[in-house]
């Protein structure tokens, strides 16, 4: 789309002057240092700013500066993580504050193609550290500019298939403000975020209505268009909480590839069908850490939790094993808060409180 120089520069105007009367404040707007722009927006990635902001307080605060990050456990930096979900952008962001502080002498790259290079940081990320802190004019295009864009310019590629990301990466680079790349940016993505919401936007008092083609057409609860991807996968997953009477239970640490790589979880039996007690029993029967051993079990949540992930739906069920001693050396119940765990099993550590 090549748009007249008066039509980009009505849409970067009042989108700048609409941001600078809405703009939230936010403790990352306060400052242009690298190191806290690129945690904001990783952590922002994952979600939306008002659960994202803790995070990123908790981060500096135990990390101030991209050395301490560095110097951190990995098991320290996922436990801060947990809840974010997506453990492989935690582990990126560990491994890109070594190689920065390590081989880069504690600099972020100051330009879009050498802040590409780093793990973990893509276009999106790029564009938004460069623009920000550099001000160098390299458009985001995250989910609110998509809506944004495809409502104001009556767009309906789908923006999750080749044509669309590379069309709406082109257009938001049209009319970026070159003068003023890390306010526009952030403008776009601000009234995403607040006016041009997914559901019910209030157009009423859109300072872009009068050439909002979603608008004058009745489409905007059809835009932006999305292409569904496959159903979810569903899987059982019975997770088994040994309690001993010495005061302690089994937490292993997950290898392997897979997106909760080296977190912890209790034992556990995945099955391709739901698993009644007298099944599971059964096949306990035959594990390893019971192998022959008497155990009392109950099932404590009685309705399966489903826990959602993009590629698949977890059925999961928490199983109590009650246990005179554990065959293995197991960890005291008390320290069980200090491990990293999926938020699906540190929910149920917080609810069940050993
Ligand atoms: N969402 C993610 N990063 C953002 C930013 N810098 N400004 C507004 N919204 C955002």
């Amino acid at each position: 789309m090549c748009l007249p120089y008066s039509q980009r520069m009505i849409f970067s105007k009042i989108l700048i002057h609409w941001y600078s009367n809405n703009k939230r404040d936010l403790p990352w707007r306060q400052t242009k240092e690298p190191y806290h722009i690129w945690l904001s927006e990783i952590i922002l990635q994952q979600t939306q700013i008002k659960q994202g902001l803790p995070y990123y307080m908790s981060f500096i605060e135990e990390f101030p500066s991209v050395f301490d990050l560095a110097n951190a456990n990995e098991s320290d930096v996922l436990k801060l993580w947990q809840g974010l979900g997506y453990y492989s952008r935690a582990r990126n962001l560990h491994a890109t504050s070594k190689h920065v502080a390590n081989d880069l002498n504690g600099k972020f790259p100051d330009n879009y193609i050498g802040l590409l290079k780093l793990k973990g940081v893509g276009d999106y990320t790029a564009s938004a550290i460069a623009s920000i802190c550099f001000n160098e004019p390299t458009a985001v295009v995250d989910g609110n500019v998509y809506r944004v864009l495809s409502r104001y310019f009556g767009i309906d590629t789908p923006i999750n298939s080749s044509k669309g990301t590379k069309m709406y990466k082109n257009l938001a680079q049209e009319l970026i403000d070159t003068k003023n790349p890390a306010d526009f940016n952030q403008a776009i993505m601000e009234f995403g975020a607040t006016q041009c919401k997914p559901k019910n936007p209030d157009c009423r008092t859109c300072p872009l209505l009068d050439n909002c083609i979603a608008f004058s057409e009745n489409r905007i609860s059809e835009l932006p268009v999305k292409i569904k991807s496959a159903k979810a996968k569903k899987k059982h997953f019975n997770f088994l909480v040994f309690v001993s009477q010495d005061g302690k239970t089994i937490l292993e640490k997950r290898e392997g590839k897979g997106i909760w790589q080296n977190l912890y979880q209790f034992p556990l039996v995945e099955s391709n069908k739901n698993l009644e007690m007298d099944e599971l029993k059964t096949l306990l029967e035959n594990h390893d850490l019971v192998r022959g051993a008497s155990f009392e079990m109950s099932l404590y949540n009685k309705d399966q939790i489903v826990h959602k992930l993009s590629h698949q739906h977890l059925y999961t069920k928490f199983w109590i094993v009650n246990v005179n001693r554990l065959l293995v050396e197991g960890v005291h119940t008390s320290n069980v808060h200090d491990y990293a765990v999926p938020i699906l099993i540190g929910n149920f550590i917080d609810d069940f409180n050993f």
